[in-house]
């Protein structure tokens, strides 16, 4: 029987877990750390690494009209001012005067008074706040500055001087890397429509308030695709894109329970959307965005034709003619997605009246698959562990331990998620057999030594 844990104690002891066990650190700890600033060690970027790659495996890799590309995080600064993001990117925030707190103003209207404030103005959420009285959450004074806006790109200088001709931002999302060779993949690959382009690659936001451990931060990953089709059938594709991240998610491991679909309100649409559906995730912290799935229309490929003066369409051979085409975009942050396996995953119960941690990982997005140990230091049983151990090793992660009791060596690897622990003993000397114990059913198999590879690789 699993423990039913939920909230804040499973956020913390996710958070524990995740640092006890090499999963994620905070950044820069020797000087006091980064504030919302997360590193991930030598579990985590396992963990990461596979969701990434079986994400590229399912909508590259096996796809016909899906096509890869690795852009440049700095990009021609003209890109932000076409796709709307130096003027249209921002959050309204608002200062506390008397212990100087900084909040985003909307968050603290719908804590305040729980009513939505998407689509208004900074003047009209100071008005707001100000009639309301909304007290500071950090001190309960209310004595706010205005609210104004903060665009949230990261700028910078690119070269030796700091002038305004060398400003240059740091990408908020990979997606315009992918508008700005459209051309150059059209041009130089057979791709026609429908087709996709791909990409996975950091993406910068100066959020104003970043939190809930690695769920909202300034740094992050996206894993983002933009499918190109006929105008007119977008709206086929739109529903095609909003199924298909739902089924990888639950195929993946994360429950249907805690899963759910958000359409967003026509007149609360982003500047080039025209349909957008959130796929939302039950985090300990509440019902958040996961994954984003938007029909942004012609509306990049449209704003870099004008601005850029190049021609960026595709031949249409039913038309016989060169269009634009619209875009229908899944867009998904791996940091997000690494907390929300985490948090699916983390599980207690107890084995032989003693607590035990696991995590309840899809073997697949496991960091390590498999373990080997002797049973005891014994120079043969070592010999033996450690030849099973070098040959699996080429075929996928795995580790080799023979410090502790053999229950503590289960405990270390259940607490990292690894799906199966295979053990050395005295009988192996003669039966050239091994014991396969499942992380999950604690059963154990025995089989010969020569067949371990096939075993795991048709469970893994
Ligand atoms: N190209 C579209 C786009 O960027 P978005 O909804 O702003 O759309 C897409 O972001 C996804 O990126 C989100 O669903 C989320 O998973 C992830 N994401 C966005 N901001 C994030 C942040 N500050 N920290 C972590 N992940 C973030």
């Amino acid at each position: 029987m699993s423990k039913n844990i939920a909230g804040e104690e499973l956020m913390n002891k996710i958070v524990a877990l995740c640092k006890r066990r090499g999963f994620i650190y905070q950044n820069s700890e020797i000087y006091g750390g980064m504030a919302n600033t997360w590193d991930y060690g030598p579990m985590g970027v396992e963990l990461k690494r596979n969701i990434k790659d079986i994400w590229w495996k399912n909508f590259v890799q096996e796809r016909d009209d899906v096509v890869g590309l690795d852009s440049a995080i700095i990009m021609h600064p003209e890109t932000w001012k076409a796709s709307g993001h130096l003027s249209s990117f921002n959050d309204a925030l608002i200062d506390c005067k008397t212990c100087k707190s900084r909040f985003r103003a909307d968050h603290i209207i719908e804590d305040a008074l729980n009513i939505d404030v998407e689509g208004k103005t900074e003047d009209e959420m100071t008005e707001i706040i100000h009639e309301n009285k909304i007290k500071c959450p950090v001190c309960g004074s209310i004595d706010w500055t205005d609210a104004r806006l903060f665009n949230l790109m990261f700028k910078t200088f690119q070269g030796v001087v700091e002038d305004s001709s060398s400003v240059v931002y740091l990408r908020p999302e990979t997606a315009q890397g992918i508008f700005v060779n459209f051309k150059n993949i059209v041009d130089t690959t057979r791709v026609s429509l429908p087709f996709g382009i791909a990409q996975i690659g950091k993406a910068f936001r100066n959020e104003i308030t970043p939190g809930n451990f690695i769920f909202r931060v300034r740094e992050f990953e996206q894993m983002e695709l933009e499918f190109f089709v006929k105008p007119g059938e977008d709206e086929e594709w739109f529903d095609y894109w909003r199924n298909y991240p739902m089924e990888w998610l639950i195929n993946l491991g994360l429950s249907k329970d805690n899963l759910k679909y958000y359409d967003h309100p026509v007149e609360k649409l982003a500047h080039y959307s025209k349909g957008t559906t959130d796929i939302l995730y039950k985090f300990p912290f509440g019902w958040e965005e996961l994954w984003g799935i938007a029909n942004r229309t012609d509306f990049d490929l449209n704003a870099h034709i004008e601005r850029s003066g190049k021609k960026l369409t595709v031949f249409d051979h039913e038309k016989g003619e060169h269009i634009v085409p619209y875009v229908v975009e899944p867009s998904v942050g791996v940091d997000r997605l690494v907390l929300a396996f985490l948090v699916e995953a983390y599980t207690e119960d107890i084995v032989d009246g003693a607590e035990r941690v696991y995590l309840n990982l899809k073997p697949e997005l496991a960091p390590v698959k498999a373990a080997v140990f002797p049973l005891t230091k014994k120079e043969q049983l070592v010999e033996i562990a450690r030849d099973i151990y070098n040959r699996l090793k080429t075929l996928f992660n795995t580790e080799y331990d023979d410090s502790g009791s053999i229950g503590k060596r289960y405990r270390r690897q259940d607490e990292i998620g690894t799906p199966y622990c295979i053990t050395v003993d005295f009988d192996t000397i003669d039966d050239r057999k091994v014991t396969i114990r499942d992380r999950n059913t604690l059963e154990q198999d025995r089989i010969d030594i020569e067949k371990v590879r096939d075993y795991l690789l048709e469970r893994i």
